[in-house]
């Protein structure tokens, strides 16, 4: 590829700080981030790149039409990776329309901007990136491939399912290029304390009760974050337009094994008596809708793009639960107001 102007909508979360890092450090393309800063997306992420001369960050809605017109012309805009969402699924049930708003019709708002810039050229790329929680849920056996019915089961796999069908709406009727991957459950540095393996390290170092949904056997394939950052990059770059990538990490855990699993490592590194953490474990009420069992069949992305993921989930867990202990300021400074009001609320409905 030459040399590119990508968009990456959402680069100030979780998974597109890691990308829009990489990026940087592994291409020459100009990269230009659009992030609402929600509660879910920090500047802080992005530190290290915001004075690089190839990055531009924007603070911005991609609802906003005007704006995403203005950014198309000025930045000439070559291709998007598009990761801003609402991605936590609690908070779909509480209030799915702000996951149509941002999921559903600001993607659809991006692909309106990329066709009208783009018109027609098949040398420019838009890659979504999705879930596997769009196929729904598994029994005890099977995996997802790309070609799994879809079937989505909560407000926010429903949001997602539907940008995906937009996006391939779009190849369809307008000829864009597209590429869709769809990944299993990400963990590492930087994700928002809401999502279970940071949540669960947060309340171990507070000695707060660490509130596993029901018996804690739903199953989720576990993918270290820089391991999908790889794999979006070859997506991107290599994938076949029109197609979809299917990327896991073959780490299938039960809730509860994971967090038992976690509580040992804390009680390691943080030098307290074995099992103090695990007696913290509470079991509360469930989530409404819970899917039982994700995993990812991942046989493709290795076969024509040579991917697989790396990190081993024990080292990985490790790197992570370290990376929050020696970053308790991220912490602190992510936990604001609205965040805190959440928690409560979610313990208070407990
Ligand atoms: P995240 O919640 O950490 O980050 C989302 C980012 O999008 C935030 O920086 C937020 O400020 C921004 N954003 C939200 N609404 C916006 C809007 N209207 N306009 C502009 N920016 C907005 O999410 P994440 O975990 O990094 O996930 C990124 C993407 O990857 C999402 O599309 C998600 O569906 C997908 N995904 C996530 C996982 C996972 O395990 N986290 C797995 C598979 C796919
Ligand atoms: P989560 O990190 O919210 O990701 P997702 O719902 O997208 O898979 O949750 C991962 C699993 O952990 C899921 O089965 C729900 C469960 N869970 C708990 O048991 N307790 C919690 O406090 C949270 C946040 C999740």
């Amino acid at each position: 590829m030459s040399k590119r102007t990508v968009l990456i909508t959402g680069g100030a979360g979780f998974i597109g700080s890691h990308l829009v890092k990489r990026f940087l450090k592994s291409h020459a393309h100009r990269i230009v981030t659009l992030d609402k800063l929600t509660y879910a997306g920090h500047l802080g992420n992005l530190s290290d790149v915001l004075e690089n001369e190839n990055h531009r960050f924007v603070k911005g809605d991609i609802c906003d039409a005007s704006l995403l017109d203005r950014l198309f012309a000025e930045e000439n805009i070559s291709d998007v990776i598009h990761l801003a969402a609402e991605s936590h699924v609690d908070r779909s049930i509480e209030s799915p329309l702000d996951f149509v708003q941002t999921n559903v019709l600001g993607t659809v708002s991006l692909l309106n901007a990329a066709k009208k810039h783009w018109n027609g050229d098949r040398n420019k790329r838009f890659h979504h990136v999705s879930t596997d929680e769009v196929f729904g849920s598994l029994g005890e056996e099977g995996a997802f491939h790309e070609h799994t019915n879809y079937d989505p089961r909560s407000p926010y796999s429903a949001s997602k399912a539907s940008s995906d069908h937009f996006v391939r709406a779009y190849a369809h009727t307008y000829g864009m290029n597209v590429v869709i991957s769809n990944c299993s459950n990400n963990y590492g540095p930087n994700q928002f304390p809401e999502k279970l393996i940071p949540l669960m390290i947060n309340n171990i170092v507070k000695h707060h009760p660490l509130p596993v949904y029901g018996e804690g056997l739903n199953v989720r394939d576990w993918l270290w974050v820089e391991d999908h950052a790889e794999a979006l990059d070859l997506v991107f770059h290599q994938g076949t337009a029109g197609e979809s990538y299917n990327i896991g990490g073959n780490e299938e855990w039960k809730n509860i094994d994971l967090v038992h699993a976690l509580c040992e490592q804390m009680d390691q590194i943080l030098e307290r008596p074995a099992g103090s953490s695990a007696s913290l474990i509470t079991h509360v009420k469930d989530r409404a809708g819970h899917d039982l069992r994700y995993a990812i069949d991942a046989s493709k992305i290795k076969k024509e793009l040579h991917w697989e993921a790396k990190m081993s989930f024990e080292n990985g867990l490790r790197a992570t639960a370290l990376w929050y202990l020696e970053n308790d300021q991220w912490m602190e400074s992510v936990m604001d107001g609205s965040y805190r009001d959440y928690y409560e609320r979610q313990y208070q409905n407990r």
